[in-house]
């Protein structure tokens, strides 16, 4: 809060639960940890508001989870989500689009329902938590300025030389961390704040990314 944003974001994992992968070895989705996360967060504010997208492990932990993720957000932080849509913001006379999708690897992910009605010559930044959504935006031939993700979280643990062995993407390495280009196109991707699994990081800060945009 100290940098003052104008907006602030948050791409999605916000709770790691375990209805469909890794069944049974991180434990079911908690409430109580939910509890916990929102109130970490709950000082966040922005005068041009505070929006969020799911990420996989949000989808992971079950429909119940995601329903109380949603709500609890919007309820103790007034979280705007955005599901497959977009809202219209305007800083100092420069207005913007602010886009989102659902996570990339859920069927419910449509990237050309959050473009409907936006027109061409508008300023786009999409939320999505998996910098894979590159490849969709591709083949749409849809002009996205900037596109905020997390998932890769920069790997977490980063052995020197290799990156980190595996990498939850289909473009390998390439969307680990930081700013990315793609053409006219920008993706930035979070380290995060989180860990998945262990409370371990191995040349991986988290970090609370502070974005200029110009
Ligand atoms: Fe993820």
């Amino acid at each position: 809060m100290s940098e003052k944003p104008d907006v602030i974001v948050m791409t999605g994992d916000y709770i790691s639960g375990s209805t469909k992968f890794l069944s049974g070895s991180i434990g079911k989705f908690n409430k109580v940890h939910l509890t916990d996360c929102v109130n970490s967060l709950s000082q966040l504010k922005a005068p041009l508001g505070v929006y969020g997208v799911l990420g996989n492990h949000d989808f992971w932990s079950g429909p119940e989870a995601v329903k109380i993720i949603c709500e609890t957000f919007s309820k103790q932080i007034g979280m705007v989500w955005l599901r497959n849509s977009s809202v219209e913001l305007n800083k100092g006379g420069t207005s913007f689009r602010l886009l989102g999708v659902d996570d990339y690897w859920e069927q419910s992910c449509s990237f050309a329902t959050a473009c409907k009605g936006i027109s061409s010559g508008a300023i786009k930044i999409l939320l999505s938590h998996n910098p894979d959504i590159n490849d969709e935006i591709s083949l749409a031939r849809e002009r996205i300025d900037l596109v905020l993700s997390g998932h890769t979280h920069g790997g977490q643990i980063v052995v020197p030389l290799l990156g980190q062995p595996v990498m939850p993407s289909k473009f390998g390495q390439k969307y680990r961390a930081g700013l990315v280009r793609d053409g006219d196109r920008q993706t930035y991707i979070s380290r995060g704040v989180g860990c998945l699994l262990a409370p371990v990081r191995l040349n991986c800060l988290p970090e609370a990314t502070v974005l200029t945009l110009t």
